[in-house]
């Protein structure tokens, strides 16, 4: 009997072949359709046992007052991060390996709001781990910031606005973000950031209902009730380094920022 690939393995090898430049999926022998029609029926299915009225799904209802409600029942980081993984309105969680929540220090005073996992944040369930995430680590150090590390004033806190990886990395649906939302919100009033980094248009069309960082990047705002710097994503930094010089007037005035007297 032929064993059944996992899911994991199948999807891996299924992006491979993407990679490679596979756009059509066709079977690798032709398909007799007569042949198929010669073929008897299948037996009818035997008749559904009737039941008492519809029977809702379990998560039946509306999917943002639902996340609003579990968002704010979280006392704390933790029972957060359990909520996110008990709800069950976002479709992205079926395709993805796990949830990815958060990384750096919770009592940091700079806040990341990134957009979605990719492919390595989704393996390693931590955000910004990828080659942008390198990246981002350099930006920061650039400035002296550091999500390794133990002291709240050099610290970083990382998350996104989706905990999981949407397939084929393809931008998030305005549905699934208002769906998520309320969990970032809860999110960063649990961490009381002193700022809020806005990375990227997902993270400013969440936070601010408007796209279009390159007019928005540089200017302060504010975002879940926290002043909020809205900054290119480094993944689009590694796509066009002309970009970088506007990156460190941005890094240069969250320095500055942070300088601030409280
Ligand atoms: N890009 C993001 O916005 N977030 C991640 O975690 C990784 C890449």
């Amino acid at each position: 009997m032929e064993s059944e690939m996992d899911f994991h393995t199948a999807r891996a090898l299924l992006e491979w072949q993407v990679e490679l430049g596979a756009d059509e999926a066709i079977g690798d022998a032709p398909v007799d359709r007569y042949a198929l029609a010669a073929k008897p029926p299948k037996p009818a299915a035997a008749p559904a046992v009737p039941v008492a009225g519809p029977v809702p799904p379990a998560h039946a209802g509306d999917p943002v007052a639902e996340a609003r409600r579990a968002a704010e029942g979280a006392a704390d980081l933790g029972a957060l991060k359990a909520a996110m993984a008990a709800y069950q309105h976002c479709d992205l969680k079926l395709g993805a390996r796990q949830l990815v929540f958060s990384d750096g220090h919770p009592e940091a005073r700079v806040m990341i709001v990134g957009e979605a996992p990719g492919r390595d944040e989704d393996r390693l369930g931590k955000p910004f781990v990828g080659r942008a995430g390198q990246f981002l680590d350099r930006m920061l150090a650039a400035i002296g910031l550091d999500r390794g590390s133990d002291d709240p004033e050099r610290a970083v806190y990382i998350t996104n606005v989706l905990p999981w990886r949407p397939p084929q990395n393809r931008d998030p649906s305005a549905e699934e973000i208002a769906m998520m939302l309320p969990f970032v919100s809860r999110h960063v009033a649990l961490v009381k950031p002193r700022v809020v980094v806005l990375m990227g248009n997902i993270s400013c069309e969440a936070a601010l209902g408007r796209k279009g960082i390159t007019r928005l990047r540089g200017t302060w705002t504010e975002a879940y009730g926290t002043p909020a710097l809205p900054m290119f994503h480094p993944a689009y930094l590694l796509r066009q380094p002309l970009a970088k010089r506007e990156a460190w007037a941005d890094l240069l005035s969250l320095q500055a920022r942070l300088r601030a007297p409280a």
